[in-house]
């Protein structure tokens, strides 16, 4: 039987990398992708892991690569988008120019990708889109002008492309990790509860697109439990609670 096959943007650091090798490991074809190439090269000495550089950001470049995988490969089972940045420091102030650029990697970005492969999928009538956003979306925090907006963006267009790609029977998931100790969350200076390891990530990942079928994969189950409840509190207890205890 043929290998299956998943393409991983956001795949030269943090959640994207663990979870290409966990894919790997697990006998799947791993096809990475993010800028920079020579971390997706030392990681393509797996032999189950092929190196595609790309800037999710360029649309034209998206279609190319993409274009570029089908051409190279039989079949594309599986897309996991996990591009992302956050700048921290940029965000405690409203500058445009940071929101605009946060907005253009973690929203439009996967757009690009997911715009890539539409039509591919919705040919073959057959096929799983799966986004890293983040828990954070669900509701406003202090000090996040341009991150938990772009994940608010996310979560949404991944539950509205939900409805429109199931037509097709295409599969589409949301990821909401927790926190991960990742480049991205090392500049955090507060003490981050429940943090996880990447590894644990991709597990969680790979159980959750390969062994489950909730639209939702959300760990760990503290922070399950924790957005389930901040998602149905009122705004009057949400933003007491949320100016006593986090916008410090
Ligand atoms: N860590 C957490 O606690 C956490 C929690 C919830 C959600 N997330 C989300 O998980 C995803 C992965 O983040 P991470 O924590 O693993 O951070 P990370 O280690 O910084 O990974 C970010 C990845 O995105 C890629 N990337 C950034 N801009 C790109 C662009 N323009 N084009 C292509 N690739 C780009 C980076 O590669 P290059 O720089 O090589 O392009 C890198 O591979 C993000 O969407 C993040 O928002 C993280």
């Amino acid at each position: 039987m043929s290998k299956k096959t998943i393409w991983i943007t956001g795949a030269s650091s943090g959640i994207g990398k663990a979870t290409a090798i966990k894919f790997a490991d697990e006998g799947w074809k791993v096809l990475i992708s993010a800028r920079r190439a020579e971390l997706l090269n030392e990681l393509s000495k797996n032999e189950n892991i092929f190196s595609y550089p790309l800037d999710v950001t360029d649309m034209a470049q998206t279609k190319e690569v993409f274009s570029k995988i089908i051409n190279d490969h039989e079949n594309i089972d599986l897309c996991l988008f996990s591009s992302g940045t956050y700048e921290r420091k940029s965000e405690k102030e409203l500058i445009v120019e940071n929101i605009r650029h946060v907005m253009e990697v973690n929203f439009i970005g996967v757009i690009n990708c997911v715009s890539a492969v539409e039509k591919y999928y919705k040919t073959k009538q057959n096929g799983h889109v799966a986004i890293v956003s983040s828990p954070v979306g669900y509701r406003g925090l202090p000090k996040s002008s341009g991150y938990t907006p772009s994940k608010a963006a996310l979560n949404n267009f991944t539950q509205g492309i939900y409805f429109d790609f199931k037509k097709f029977n295409i599969k589409v998931t949301l990821i909401t990790p927790g926190f991960i100790k990742t480049a991205l969350t090392d500049k955090n200076e507060f003490k981050m509860p429940f943090l996880k390891s990447t590894e644990y990530a991709a597990d969680e990942i790979f159980n959750g697109l390969t062994k489950k079928n909730n639209f939702e994969i959300i760990f760990p189950n503290q922070i399950k439990l924790i957005y389930k409840i901040i998602q149905i509190l009122p705004n009057k207890i949400y933003n007491y609670l949320i100016s006593k205890y986090v916008n410090r």
